[in-house]
C-alpha cells in the first residue's frame, strides 16, 4: 500500500513524540513493504507564532491531500493565562475537526495489567475494563450558535437527525465487531437535543438486531464508569458529554499517557494521543511516546492493515514487559528511559520481529 501521511506535531512535547510515531510508521512500512511519505505542517501555538493562525490554509490543504494525519498535541500556557487572547491553539484543533468533517472521535479505554496499580480505582474493579467511547465531534455546544456578552452568554446544543444518525451507525459498527453491546448516553430527561438522540437511536437500533442497546443518562453513566467500568463495551454520546466522559475513562485505567484515539468522518482521518502538550516537559526527552505510537497502530488498523497494527501493539507490550519505560511509569529502581530511547527500542524490536 502507498501511504501519504500529514504530520502535525504541534506544541510542547508534540514534536518529540511525533518523531517517534514517524519512526515507528517507517519501520512498519519497511517490514510490510508499504510505501510511505510524510509531509509536515504547522498547527497550534507553533502556527500562531509563525503565521497567526492555529490551523492555516496550507495545513488544511496538506491534510486534505494526505491519506491520514498523524497529530500530536497543541497548547501553550502563554495562551491559557491570557483570557484576552484573540486566537488560541485549541481553535486550531476545532477548525481541523470541522474542516475535515471528523464527526466521530473514537477513544478506546483499555487497561494495561502492568499499570493497573496506577488506577485511582481498586484493581478488582478496573482490571479487564475494555470499552470504546464514540464521541460526536463536530456538533453540539462546541459549534452551535453562541453569544458572549459581559452579563449574558449562551451556547446552543443543536443536533440534526442526520448528525445523530451517522454517529450512531459508526457506534453500531464498532459494537458489532466487539461484544455487541452499545450504551447510548444522553440526558433525555431534561434536554430536547437528547430526546432527539434517543428517538433516532431507537429507530437505528432496529437495523442492528444482533447488538444489545441500552440507554443511560450521562450522570448515571459517569457514576457507572467508576462503579463498574467492565459494564461498558461501546458507548456513544454527544460532543460535550463525550469530552467529559473520555477524560474520566482515560484516567480510570491508570494509563492515560498510553491511550491513543482516532477521529474519522468525511475526509482524511486523524490519529492522535489522548493526552495534551505537557509544555513543562518540552525538550526534556521525558515524555512517554507510547500513546503516539499506539495512534500509529490505530492508523494502520483504519486501513485494515491488522497485522501492522498488531505488531505495534506487541512491540509496545514488549517494551513495557522489558521495563523500557519513561520515568512516570517506570517501576521502582528501574532505569529511566527517555522518549527517544523508548522509541528507538520499539523500532529495533519491530525490525527484529519475526513476522
Ligand atoms: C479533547 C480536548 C479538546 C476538546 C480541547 C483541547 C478543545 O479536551 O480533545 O478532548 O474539548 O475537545
Ligand atoms: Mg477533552
Amino acid at each position: 500500500m502507498k501511504l501519504n501521511i500529514a504530520v502535525l506535531a504541534g506544541d510542547g512535547i508534540g514534536p518529540e513524540i511525533s518523531e517517534q510515531g514517524v519512526a515507528v510508521t517507517k519501520a512498519v512500512c519497511e517490514k510490510f513493504g508499504h510505501e510511505v511519505s510524510f509531509t509536515s505542517a504547522l498547527c497550534g501555538a507553533a502556527a500562531i507564532d509563525a503565521v497567526g493562525d492555529p490551523f492555516p490554509e496550507e495545513t488544511f490543504q496538506i491534510c486534505m491531500d494526505a491519506d491520514a494525519v498523524l497529530f500530536s498535541a497543541v497548547g501553550d500556557p502563554k495562551f491559557d493565562n491570557d483570557p484576552t487572547a484573540k486566537v488560541r491553539p485549541e481553535q486550531g484543533l476545532l477548525a481541523m475537526r470541522k474542516k475535515l468533517g471528523l464527526f466521530a472521535n473514537i477513544r478506546p479505554v483499555e487497561t494495561f495489567d502492568c499499570l493497573i496499580h496506577k488506577s485511582p480505582l481498586r484493581e478488582d474493579l478496573v482490571k479487564g475494563a475494555d470499552f470504546v467511547c464514540i464521541r460526536e465531534l463536530t456538533g453540539g455546544m462546541y459549534f452551535g450558535q453562541k453569544q458572549e456578552g459581559t452579563d449574558y452568554a449562551f451556547d446552543t446544543n443543536a443536533y440534526s437527525r442526520e448528525e445523530v444518525e451517522r454517529i450512531l451507525h459508526v457506534a453500531y459498527q464498532y459494537a458489532r465487531r466487539r461484544r455487541k453491546h452499545l450504551t447510548v448516553v444522553d440526558k433525555a430527561n431534561v434536554l430536547a437535543s437528547s430526546r432527539l438522540w434517543r428517538k433516532v437511536a431507537q429507530e437505528v437500533e432496529k437495523q442492528y438486531p444482533t447488538v444489545t442497546t441500552d440507554y443511560m443518562y450521562v450522570d448515571n453513566a459517569a457514576m457507572r464508569m467508576i462503579q463498574e467500568p467492565r459494564f461498558f463495551d461501546v458507548m456513544v454520546t454527544e460532543n460535550t458529554f463525550g469530552d467529559i466522559l473520555t477524560d474520566e475513562g482515560s484516567c480510570i485505567t491508570g494509563s492515560m499517557g498510553l491511550l491513543p484515539s482516532a477521529s474519522i468522518g468525511e475526509s482524511t482521518p486523524v490519529f492522535e494521543p489522548i493526552h495534551g502538550s505537557w509544555p513543562q516537559a518540552k525538550g526534556l526527552n521525558i515524555a512517554n511516546p507510547l500513546a503516539q505510537i499506539l495512534s500509529v497502530a490505530m492508523l494502520f488498523e483504519y486501513f485494515n492493515l491488522k497485522d501492522e497494527g498488531k505488531l505495534i501493539r506487541l512491540a509496545v507490550q514488549a517494551s513495557l514487559d522489558a521495563n523500557v519505560r519513561t520515568p512516570e511509569i517506570q517501576v521502582e529502581g528501574g532505569e529511566k528511559y527517555g522518549t527517544k530511547e523508548v522509541g528507538a527500542w520499539i523500532v529495533d524490536w519491530i525490525n527484529r520481529a519475526d513476522y
